[in-house]
């Protein structure tokens, strides 16, 4: 009889917390930035993820234009790379050589005719003819702190509930980018939200005695070569491993892959960013993210998910 009675209990309260994350209902998914091909399924994970609760989420994310903003007023937003690319540390001449790159690349880059293996070894290119220019300028350490304050480096509006959310609720985060790990730490902990939660893997500069650039630490993470992320932080994959909810976040198809082999994934809700060329490339967004964010500079939807879970 008591079994009876428990059992009937969880129902009801699985089918009340099922009941109340309604997507319909969350105003935040009202707004015409947002597009999904299946909302039930998008509400099947939430409603799982709701069950699990903060003990069993993490968060995977991009930075680059997925937490910062890809454009203010129609003005488009430094990348970590770009804010570097403008600031006074640089020399004209490599200035110039590092947006030529930018202008041949990034077309490749959001192409929506190429597949990923055919962008790959342009991704490699441009990396490495960009982090070569950069060691050429011997950038100093001691100087990015100020390069980043004088930029015009920007998160996307709701960063700070986010972030304090998920400090809160000590939810791991885990930032992979394939920017520059040192200007992406100096650009949130200036922001304030560099939380103990957080954890950022990106390229980190390696620099000399005189604290002088002298190139690169660890492999090179580009906009493609994300998959293996899991693979090479294994011991933050497993320290993380019971946190088997996971929400993504992204802006490239690239960052798709960030959460491959993380081991023991229940649930995984894949958020994406559409910034640029949507037309060209809504379909294949939809057909690989659960939720698509067109042309939204806010974080409003994935904190309101997050608010439902915790
Ligand atoms: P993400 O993984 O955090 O999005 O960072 C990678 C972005 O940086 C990607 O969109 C390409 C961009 N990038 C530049 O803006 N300038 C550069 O020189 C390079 C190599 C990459
Ligand atoms: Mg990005």
């Amino acid at each position: 009889m008591l079994l009876v009675v428990v059992y009937i209990r969880s129902i009801l309260h699985d089918l009340f917390l099922c009941l109340s994350p309604s997507i319909s209902q969350m105003p935040e998914f009202e707004k015409n930035t947002v597009h999904m091909r299946d909302p039930e399924r998008v509400e099947r994970i939430i409603c799982d993820m709701i069950k699990g609760g903060a003990s069993k989420l993490q968060v995977i994310t991009d930075f680059d234009m997925t937490l910062s903003r890809f454009a203010v007023n129609g003005k488009r937003c430094p990348t970590c790379h770009n804010i570097i690319d403008n600031c006074k540390l640089v020399t004209e001449d490599c200035r110039t050589k590092l947006l030529e790159l930018k202008n041949t690349y990034y077309p490749i880059e959001i192409d929506p005719h190429l597949t990923m293996e055919e962008k790959y070894p342009f991704m490699v290119e441009w990396y490495f003819k960009s982090h070569t220019l950069l060691v050429e300028q011997r950038l100093q350490k001691d100087k990015l702190s100020e390069v980043v304050r004088d930029s015009d480096a920007c998160l996307r509006e709701g960063y700070e509930p986010f972030f304090d959310r998920l400090q809160k609720h000590n939810v791991p985060v885990f930032i992979f980018s394939a920017g520059l790990g040192d200007v992406l730490e100096e650009i949130i902990h200036q922001a304030g939200v560099y939380h103990p939660n957080v954890k950022v893997v990106s390229n980190f500069m390696d620099f000399d005695e005189n604290g002088e650039l002298k190139g690169f630490k660890g492999e090179l993470i580009h906009v493609f070569n994300k998959h293996d992320g899991a693979l090479r932080n294994t011991e933050y994959f497993k320290q993380v491993k019971d946190n088997c909810n996971i929400v993504l976040l992204g802006d490239s198809l690239g960052d798709l892959n960030m959460a491959d082999g993380v081991p023991n994934v229940e649930n995984i809700l894949k958020i994406g960013f559409l910034n640029d060329k949507v037309e060209e490339r809504l379909e294949k967004y939809l057909d690989s993210y659960d939720i698509v964010l067109v042309k939204d500079e806010t974080l409003e939807v994935p904190n309101s998910i997050l608010q439902k879970i915790l």
